[in-house]
Order: C-alpha cells, then structure tokens, then sequence
C-alpha cells in the first residue's frame, strides 16, 4: 500500500536503511552515555532512535511520574520479535515507569477479523503470561482491552476532528480502495496512546511509547494530533530564550481573551497573568510579553527548560478546560533479521522462534539458520566468519548472550575462525535453551496469577 520512501505498519516488508529513516522522518539517534543503566539493547545499538526521549530521561533524573504505553496485537503465538519490545518495557519499569498495555482487540477485529473472545484469550494466555515471565511488575502493570475502555474510543473520535484523509493519504499512502479498517485502527491507536494522561488514568505525565520503526506513522500522528490541540505553543525564541503563542481556534476564543473576533484587552491581560503565575515555579524574571499578537517572549529560559515549560501550560491549559495532550515520546529497535535470513514473521515459522518453542524445533530452526560461515573449514579457519551476516550470533546478540564481554569473545573467536560455523549454532542453541526454559518456569509460577496484570475494566 505505501509507496517509496513511506513505513506500511501492515506490511511484512521493512526498510532496514536505518540511517536514511532517523533522516527522513527526523528521529533523534540515541545518545547511550545519556541513558542510565543501559539496557542489553542500548549498549548494542539495538535501541536505535527516538522522539523526545530526553523528556523521560528528565523525568528519570528528578523521580517525576512517567508512564510507558505499550500495545499487542492478540493474534498468532507470541515469538522473540515480540520481545524486544517488552525488554523495553521492563528497563522503564525498573527505571519508574507505570506500564499500560493495550491489547488491541478492536485493531485484530477490523485488520484480521479476529473475534473479541479469541483475541482476549490469546492476548491473556499467549501474550500477558510471557510479559509476566519476562519480569514485568503486576503491582504497576495495568492491561486493558480496546473494545472495553469507552475513554479510549472517545478520544479517538474526539482526535479524529484533528486529522483529515489527506493526512493519512500522506503518512499511510491510502487510496480510494483503502479499507476502513484501516482508517478506525489508527485512530483507537491515537486513543490508546494519548489516553493515559487522561485525569482517571494516571493525569498530564509523559508516555513513552517503546515501538518497532514500523510502528511510527502511528506516533507521528498521534504527536501531530496531540501538538494541533495546543492552546499554547513553546519555541524556540530567534533571538536567544523561548516563546508562547497563543493558539485561538474553534472553542477556545473566550478563554483566550478572543470576543467577537476581536482582542479583548482585559481578558487578555488577566490571561497573561495566569500565564506568568503558571510559569512562575520555574522562576524568570524576565518576560516581554506582546498581549495583542498573544506571544510571550521568556529570554532567560533556554531549550532545555522547553518540555518543563510545556508541561506547566499544559496543565494551566487543563484548568482552563483545553485537552492539554503532551505528545508521546518514543524509542525504536532495530529487527531481527529471520533465521532464514528473510524478514522474521509469525506467519512463516521457520523465521522465528517462539516463546514456547520445543528443544527439537529450536534445535533445527537454529541448525538449518542462514550462517556467515565460510563454504569450507579451510577456507573458515583463514578467513573467519562474518558476524554480520550470521543469524546464531545475532540472536545472541539480540536475545540470548546478556554478558558483553562473552559475546566480544565469540565474536572475536568467529571473526578469527577459531570457532566454526556449527559451534556458532551450537553456542546459540545452547543459550536460547537455557533463556527458554527459564521463560517456562517462570510462565509456570505466574500462569493462575494472570489476573493482576489485568485493569479494573478488564477483568
Ligand atoms: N498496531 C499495533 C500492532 O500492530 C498494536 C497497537 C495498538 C499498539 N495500539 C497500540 C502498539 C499502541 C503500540 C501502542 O502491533
């Protein structure tokens, strides 16, 4: 459906020109020195790219509430490119985090005609019991079901005034044969997102939304969604320091000193002093404000102090009866590459390994995984191996090997051929055993607990 150059979330299909997507769609890179206690997937470079991450790492520093939202789709049997995501999930957890898990029930029903009752069941029994396994915290872990929380269903409505089909023609590449299905998804996704900032569910904190790249035309539009029900927007200043802009629009002209189309100049001023007194915990003394063209100019404040400044009119924008939406931060991996060297895909077995795969089936997806060996030990004990080409060490890599400095060593050893090809796959195999049958006894101690993962709404 999409065209060059666009991310398809439905397609299999996945650029893997990581470079090109932090440019064209403007990702920030991640800075690991920046990040406290790195993940197994930050200090390999698996986390690759963000939006807004400082916004979070802020909240990490001073011990303010942030939240994570995180979605699956309830369908197919969960497997290891599943779990990347909640290896996310868990850093931000143990770094603070409240956890929202959305099972996208309403999304499986429309995109792939899953009933509501099978979705539930294979999103309790398949997904939130290996999220439990994982590690994740019932105590602050809430799972709810899209087709059984109405605020989630309201936003997207709400939201959907924001946006238009040229919008999504532009981030989807949709056309006049599109599914409308495929116009609903997006929306619900938008309510998910957005929804924990909701008063009832936790209230104005930032929700990092942990995702594969080809989940972002979804963040991209919820972040443009959420930034067009601003009443105030935060720039930087031209001339050194920020600005606040009012911006009037349809339901918002009285609170903002706008009467009859015209300026009123004292709703206006006593709007500016409300302005100041919310910013004033952050203490400038210096403002210049321009109460007619509605700008106030802060040259003390520097870029830094922008997300705070947000926060504090968003709040201020709640009070006034605005939506004061901050829009999601997000982080990116990088895929698995499959083990038949193809793109990993619940659909094609051999590609993957799920979470409850039996010995012989791992033994011989792992066996028969496409290798950067050499053709022949000769040529393999002289040349050596190519890491980067072979599927044993990458899972290593990305799933199994947690010590950094076992893995430099059977990369050094491959790399220098001192290790074959089959010992790589034997190494592999022995890991992914041991990570899988600890995964198993810890699916066994949760399996009749499950219910504490659950929200209220969702029990
Ligand atoms: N669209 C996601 C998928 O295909 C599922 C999903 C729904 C989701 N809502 C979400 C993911 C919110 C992240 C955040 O897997």
């Amino acid at each position: 459906m999409a065209g060059a150059g666009r991310i398809d979330p439905w397609s299999s299909e996945q650029s893997q020109d990581y470079a090109r997507i932090i440019d064209q769609f403007g990702l920030g890179s991640i800075d690991i020195p920046s990040i406290p206690n790195p993940g197994m997937l930050h200090r390999r470079g698996i986390v690759f790219a963000h939006r807004d991450l400082d916004v979070v790492l802020g909240c990490m520093k001073r011990s303010e509430p942030f939240g994570v939202l995180t979605g699956l789709m309830p369908s197919g049997r969960m497997h290891l490119g599943h779990s990347m995501v909640i290896d996310q999930v868990k850093w931000f957890q143990d770094q603070g985090a409240d956890i929202t898990v959305t099972v996208a029930d309403l999304e499986a029903l429309a995109t792939r005609g899953t009933s509501l009752e099978t979705g539930r069941r294979t999103a309790i029994e398949e997904y939130v019991l290996n999220y439990a396994a994982m590690g994740l915290d019932p105590e602050n872990t809430n799972v709810y079901f899209q087709s059984s929380r109405p605020e989630v269903q309201r936003l997207a409505f709400t939201l959907g005034r924001r946006t238009n089909l040229s919008e999504f023609e532009a981030i989807y590449g949709f056309e006049g044969e599109t599914n409308l299905a495929h116009v609903q998804a997006p929306l619900v996704q938008v309510g998910d997102i957005i929804h924990p900032q909701l008063d009832e569910f936790g209230g104005l904190r930032p929700i990092v939304v942990p995702v594969g790249i080809d989940q972002d035309p979804h963040i991209r539009l919820t972040r443009g969604i959420a930034g067009k029900t601003h009443w105030f927007n935060v720039k930087p200043r031209h001339k050194g320091g920020v600005t606040v802009a009012l911006s009037v629009q349809e339901g918002n002209q009285d609170a903002l000193g706008v009467i009859s189309g015209k300026v009123d100049t004292d709703s206006r001023q006593s709007l500016f002093e409300r302005i100041s007194s919310a910013l004033s915990p952050l203490g400038y003394s210096d403002q210049i404000a321009n109460q007619k063209h509605g700008t106030l100019e802060i040259p003390g404040a520097s870029i830094d102090d922008i997300p705070r400044i947000r926060m504090c009119l968003l709040a201020l924008e709640r009070e006034m009866g605005g939506m004061g939406l901050m829009p999601p931060c997000s982080t990116y991996h990088r895929f698995a590459v499959g083990l038949t060297g193809d793109k990993m895909s619940s659909s094609q077995p051999e590609t993957t390994i799920f979470m409850d795969e039996a010995f012989e089936d791992l033994e011989r997806k792992i066996k028969r995984s496409f290798s950067g060996g050499q053709p022949t030990i000769e040529e393999h004990r002289r040349l050596g191996g190519d890491c980067s080409k072979d599927v044993a060490f990458q899972y290593l890599q990305f799933f199994f090997e947690q010590d950094d400095n076992a893995l430099l060593e059977i990369k050094s050893d491959y790399e220098s051929g001192r290790m074959l090809a089959g010992e790589m796959k034997q190494a592999c195999i022995d890991k992914a055993w041991e990570w899988l049958q600890e995964l198993a006894e810890r699916r066994a101690m949760w399996s009749d607990r499950l219910d504490e993962f659950l929200a209220p709404d969702a029990l």
